[in-house]
């Protein structure tokens, strides 16, 4: 009896060593001392033995449990051990290997573009508001004094939707609309930026989605020479000290007087380049004094209120400013020519 205990403790140390990883000594608990294990079957067997065996064979077979058990719980320290070693040495950080370059991210030309606009803009007392992409046919049009079927309404290619009378928004004027409303009857200073949507041929000079910053006065003795120097001040902030503007008469349905605003070519210094097609010359936004019609639409009476208004696309600031001469680079996600701007 006593040597059938003596093997298997022999044996199961031995079979114990040859367990070389956590999953093969889970095996071996289970096949010795789990609940149908051999050892464990040893102890039941002691109710087979007469009482005067039993209690030296008790006693050994106790000692045999205990001393696997024990044999058991070092071994496992010992392989996780082993293990934890193995991966420290796999694990190993070369610190002298030279670093992956990190590549800074950079503004998009835009951003800067707009966020110059901004800073030009808040020095001389406006603030930025912001209106709304997706507009009614009524604030895109109708309360800028561009009724249902004016043909004035053809200088606006629309992208409309499958809600009737929603649109997106074909320029950043309708937010005079929504900033006379919120601020009456205070005088307002504001630049309105903002994506615009147009369905138009996509070419050099034009986009379906591009970026306008509107900017709006209204007050008790706004003038046409305040609205001029507002302009010429702009120009020469974000162009350059010598630049010069010039007003030229023209058409929107929202201000009367109207005037398309012209600076002299800041990439050739008015002497004639590519870019203002050798007039030495570059249109760079629309203006003009808010229409009576569009100051009563936003609260304000025009026998006591005055206003004036202005609209640039920044895409074409920043082209001016940079020297680009395609309006698709901006959205073409090019990184060769984004990485230029930095
Ligand atoms: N909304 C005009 C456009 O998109 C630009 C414009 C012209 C805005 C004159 C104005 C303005 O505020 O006074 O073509």
């Amino acid at each position: 009896m006593r040597e059938q205990l003596d093997n298997l403790l022999q044996e199961a140390g031995a079979a114990l060593q040859a367990a070389v990883d956590l999953e093969q000594v889970a095996a071996w608990r289970l096949a010795y001392l789990g609940r149908k294990g051999r050892v464990t079957n040893a102890i039941k067997a002691v109710s087979t033995l007469s009482p005067e065996e039993r209690p030296a064979y008790g006693q050994r077979v106790n000692e045999v449990k205990q001393e696997l058990e024990a044999a058991y719980l070092a071994w496992v320290e010992a392989l996780k051990q082993a293990e934890r070693e193995r991966s420290l040495v796999a694990d190993q950080v070369d610190v002298t290997l030279p670093g992956r370059p990190v590549r800074p991210g950079r503004l998009h030309p835009i951003t800067r573009t707009l966020r110059d606009i901004y800073r030009i803009f808040a020095e001389m007392g406006f603030q930025v508001y912001r209106s709304l992409d997706v507009e009614t046919d009524d604030f895109n049009f109708g309360l800028l004094n561009i009724p249902p079927d004016h043909p004035a309404r053809d200088m606006w290619a629309t992208f409309y939707t499958m809600t009737p009378g929603v649109i997106l928004r074909t320029h950043t004027s309708p937010g005079q609309i929504r900033a006379m409303r919120q601020y009456y009857p205070e005088p307002i200073r504001v630049v309105l930026p903002g994506t615009c949507y147009r369905y138009e041929q996509i070419t050099a000079r034009a986009d379906i989605m591009f970026n306008q910053v509107e900017g709006l006065a209204v007050g008790q003795a706004i003038t046409m020479a305040d609205l001029k120097g507002t302009i010429a001040d702009f120009a020469r902030r974000m162009f350059g000290e010598g630049r010069r503007v010039r007003f030229r008469a023209s058409y929107f349905p929202f201000t009367e007087p109207s005037a398309e605003v012209d600076m002299d070519c800041n990439l050739c210094a008015g002497r004639g380049c590519r870019v203002c097609k050798n007039t030495g010359w570059v249109e760079i936004m629309g203006a003009g004094m808010v229409h009576p019609v569009v100051l009563r639409n936003g609260g304000y009476d025009p026998a006591v209120y005055t206003g004036f208004a202005c609209g640039m696309g920044v895409e074409r600031i920043a082209m001016l400013k940079f020297g680009i001469e395609d309006i698709r680079y901006f959205w073409g996600n090019d990184l060769r020519f984004l990485e230029q701007f930095s």
